[in-house]
């Protein structure tokens, strides 16, 4: 079963694309696009660390009993993603293009050293833990099915 590498990295995919858009939209100073692409990434992508801190860690942590290891690590990376993605979200207000530009290199490429911990470590070990228990991220994060795709 890889229900949980399958939808959690869905959703980091998802959100790459629409990273992508918002700094395209910003390059060509489309500011009412990027405005509402931001919007829309950043939702999702406080979501998506909802998900994980609220459902996926803790189910996580209670299974393996590991809870000073990879969760602590990868919930102290979201709280500096956070105040990047923040960075972002006032410097679109701004319209400060160069500022949102370089903000942006530097949260995408932390994201993508994060995503790739969680892809080759953290939900490979989660889907391995939670074998039975996958229920319960059914009941706790939004549109979760404990189905594998194929
Ligand atoms: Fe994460
Ligand atoms: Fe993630």
């Amino acid at each position: 079963m890889s229900s949980i590498q399958n939808f959690f990295g869905e959703q980091h995919r998802s959100c790459d694309e629409l990273f992508e858009k918002m700094e395209a939209a910003v390059s060509r100073d489309d500011w009412q696009q990027a405005g509402s692409l931001y919007q829309h990434l950043s939702d999702d992508t406080l979501q998506h660390f909802a998900n994980e801190e609220q459902a996926l860690f803790p189910l996580f942590e209670e299974k393996t009993g590991m809870r000073q290891g990879p969760t602590q690590v990868m919930r102290s990376e979201h709280a500096e993603l956070r105040e990047l993605l923040q960075r972002i979200g006032d410097a679109v207000q701004r319209h400060d293009r160069g500022e949102v530009l370089g903000t942006s290199e530097t949260f995408f490429l932390f994201l993508q050293q994060h995503n790739v911990k969680e892809e080759q470590v953290l939900y490979p070990m989660a889907d391995q833990a939670l074998q039975d228990s996958l229920q319960e991220l059914v009941d706790r994060v939004p549109g979760f099915r404990a189905t594998t795709r194929g």
